[in-house]
This record gives structure tokens, sequence and C-alpha cells, in this order.
């Protein structure tokens, strides 16, 4: 299946997102099945950010000039979240699901998902559709593809 840069990107927040729900409707005490949602929501999020971070942002950033478009800007404020969630990945990683905090703890990475993807989703991305045209944005979809392959991804929850 051929993926355009962003197709790929908002298929990884859809499923990120459906894993924070699941969370959120399990119990407390089924410690086993929150253990395994926690497990794939950091490794999910892990490579999500790995591709931004190795294709998709220091694409957009080779495309612009420093105070020259938006799209900069952006992809500057994406590290920053991006590096806050890994440290509260850590934390989560940190202790496991018998802990009283590891919900709590997965909720806090969820809020800052949910302003993360939607920034990304309502400005950096239609952005990036500017800057791009269709066989770039192709492209990069196939080499996020292939990287998300090599770190060992889930396939896609159907
Ligand atoms: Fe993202």
């Amino acid at each position: 299946m051929k993926q355009d840069a962003v197709a790929l990107l908002k298929a990884d927040h859809k499923t990120v997102k459906g894993l924070f729900k699941d969370v959120e409707e399990c119990s407390d005490r089924a410690t086993a099945q929150l253990q395994k949602l926690g497990d794939e929501i950091c490794q999910a999020l892990k490579v999500h950010a790995e591709i931004e971070e190795k294709v998709f942002y220091p694409a957009i950033q080779a495309r612009t000039k420093r105070g020259e478009k938006e799209e900069r800007d952006l992809v500057l404020e994406s590290y920053e979240e991006h590096s806050a969630a890994k440290k509260v990945i850590a934390d989560i990683e940190a202790v496991d699901s018998t802990d009283e905090s590891f919900k709590p703890k997965i909720k806090a990475l969820s809020e800052l998902i949910e302003h993360h993807v939607k920034e990304e989703e309502s400005k950096l991305f239609p952005g990036a559709q500017e800057l791009f045209d269709e066989n770039e944005m192709l492209e990069m979809g196939r080499r996020m593809a292939e990287m998300k392959e090599q770190l060992g991804a889930q396939p896609a929850r159907v």
C-alpha cells in the first residue's frame, strides 16, 4: 500500500488515540491488559517520534529558512513536544501497571499527545502539503514506512 507522509502519520495518530481510549476503558484491576496497552502505546509513540524526527521534520527544515515560514517554527515546537512526551514515556516505563500511578501517567501522556496531534493535523500537515508535491509526499511516506518496519513497529490495528 502506498501511503503519503501525511496519511501515514495521521494513521499513526489514530492508532495511538484508539489505544489511549482502550486504557481509559480498562479497569484498574486488569493490570495485565493495562500493561500490554501501556507497552503498545510507548512503543508506537517512540517509533512515531523517530520517523518524524528522522524524515518528516528535517525535510521541512531543509525547505524553509528561519523566520520565513510558519512550518519551521511548528517543527521546532513539535521537537519540544516530543521531548516532553519522551520524558513521560520514560516515567511510564519505570513503573509497571500494578503501580497506582501507571494509569495517571498514561493519562498525562495522552493529554500531551492530544495537543501534539491537534497542532500537527491542523497546522503542520496542511503546511507541509504546500511545501511538497505529491511525489515527494509519497517518497517520504515510503521512507517512513520502511523505517517503521526496521524499528519493529506493531502492524496497524484494524
Ligand atoms: Fe505526530
